[in-house]
């Protein structure tokens, strides 16, 4: 098991001190379940590691934005990553501050632009000129300085999933790595801007250090020529995309990652420039899991299917990019097992959660699917009109409901008929 706080005792699968099958019989399948502990656990470690150094956690609301997962990690001092106006809302309504926050995203809207602004974030990520103008135009109408740092783009391979990999040239994200410099100086000479920092986002899943040394370093040559320019960056943020173990992955440790990049700033002669992360994946992944009721077995030929109550709507990951998830039974069985693919009940061949499983499964046992608490729920839709799970936080002893199961008629209550 990839994290503590998801154990079995004498062969039950419990989460925290509650046993996941309780869950599954007072809430219903399927189940987000997230561990508070482990949250905790995993922004602890970024955290500990940046003491004592001018460096921030930001946490990417994309992969987990639940409120309550959001006020855990707003207890612990964190600040977030946002890439829209709903995730400022979230972060608001969660007790988060928009001073600790920053507004990444391709395609900021001018009232997303606007809204932030009235908030008062801490720092907009612009990907582009055309996007510069827009915020230099909103700021002026509302007689403010915005506070930018330029996404850079700086061409290394991120050596991972082609969709999730974002620092390469063919990739429609940041400013072009040799575009860069020029562009600064566009900024610097716009009246509402106020030019604070540089940023950069080199991809997901990433589980070397390595691409992150190579992005840092061109950063920062990069800041030297701009600070040459007259310009003063107070804080280079490298992103997030830290990996996770699914399978048999070894990303670095947090903490060794953390640290690691923070002694390299240090040797390029810029230990007391503000280094800001933006972790997701690596705060919430491990620390969430989707449970799930065996509805059928049905099998076959070639292949044996085990029919779940889960589907590509409540997890994507699978479908999307063939992603790995651990599934492991809830309560261990002593029968030997078979070989299944686990698929949900969406009319799509693409509909499977895991393939070629070796699982001791009867009808009506329940499942985990692991590693699930990033890009899972956040990525659920109502395809196939099928409502949305509830989501859980376990702390200790205790679980509580941090967000409902939706219902069937919330679903079209905003549709309606023709009037003849
Ligand atoms: N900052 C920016 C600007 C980002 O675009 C992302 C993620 C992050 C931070 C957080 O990255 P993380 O630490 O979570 O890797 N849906 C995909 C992942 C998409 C990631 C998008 N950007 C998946 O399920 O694997």
């Amino acid at each position: 098991m990839n994290d503590s706080a998801f154990h079995y005792v004498d062969g039950a699968l419990h989460v925290e001190g509650v046993p996941a099958a309780s869950l599954a019989e007072q809430f219903g399948t399927p189940l987000y379940v997230y561990s508070r502990d482990a949250l905790t656990r995993a922004y602890r470690a970024y955290a500990d590691a940046c003491a004592g150094r001018k460096a921030t956690v930001h946490v990417a609301v994309k992969a987990n934005s639940n409120l309550a997962v959001l006020n855990v990690f707003e207890r612990l001092g964190a600040g977030f990553d946002i890439v829209s106006s709903g995730e400022l809302a979230r972060v608001l309504a969660a007790g988060g501050k928009a001073s600790n926050t920053v507004f990444s995203g391709v395609g900021k809207s001018a009232a997303e632009m606007r809204e932030a602004l009235e908030a008062g974030v801490k720092c907009f990520n612009v990907e582009s000129i055309p996007e510069l103008h827009a915020l230099n135009e909103v700021a002026k109408s509302l007689g403010k300085k915005a506070p930018v740092s330029l996404r850079v783009n700086p061409d290394v391979g991120a050596k991972t999933h082609p969709y999730i990999s974002t620092g390469l040239k063919s990739n429609k994200f940041g400013v072009a790595f040799g575009d860069a410099r020029a562009t600064y100086r566009e900024a610097r000479d716009m009246a509402n801007l106020d030019v604070v920092g540089i940023d950069c986002h080199i991809g997901s899943q990433i589980t070397e250090v390595s691409p992150y040394l190579d992005a840092v370093d061109k950063l920062l040559d990069l800041v030297e020529q701009i600070e040459s320019d007259g310009m003063s960056i107070r804080h280079v943020d490298v992103g997030g995309g830290l990996g996770i173990t699914y399978d048999d992955e070894t990303p670095p440790d947090i903490g060794d990652f953390v640290r690691t990049l923070l002694a390299h700033f240090e040797e390029r002669g810029h230990g007391q420039r503000e280094v800001y992360f933006e972790p997701g994946r690596s705060l919430v992944g491990n620390a969430g899991v989707l449970l799930t009721r065996v509805e059928y077995l049905k099998p076959g030929e070639e292949k044996n299917f085990a029919i779940v109550d889960a589907a590509m709507n409540d997890l994507a990951r699978p479908a999307m990019y063939e992603a790995f998830h651990r599934i492991v039974p809830v309560i261990e069985r002593k029968a030997s097992a078979r070989l299944y693919d686990v698929v949900g009940p969406v009319c799509e061949s693409g509909d499977w959660l895991g393939r070629d499983r070796e699982l001791a499964v009867e009808q009506g046992d329940l499942l985990a699917i692991l590693s699930a608490g990033a890009y899972g729920f956040v990525m659920s839709s109502n395809y196939n009109t099928r409502a949305r799970a509830a989501e859980i936080m376990v702390d200790g002893e205790r679980a509580r409901v941090v967000r409902e199961r939706e219902e069937v008629k919330q679903l079209f209550a905003g549709e309606s008929i023709l009037p003849d």
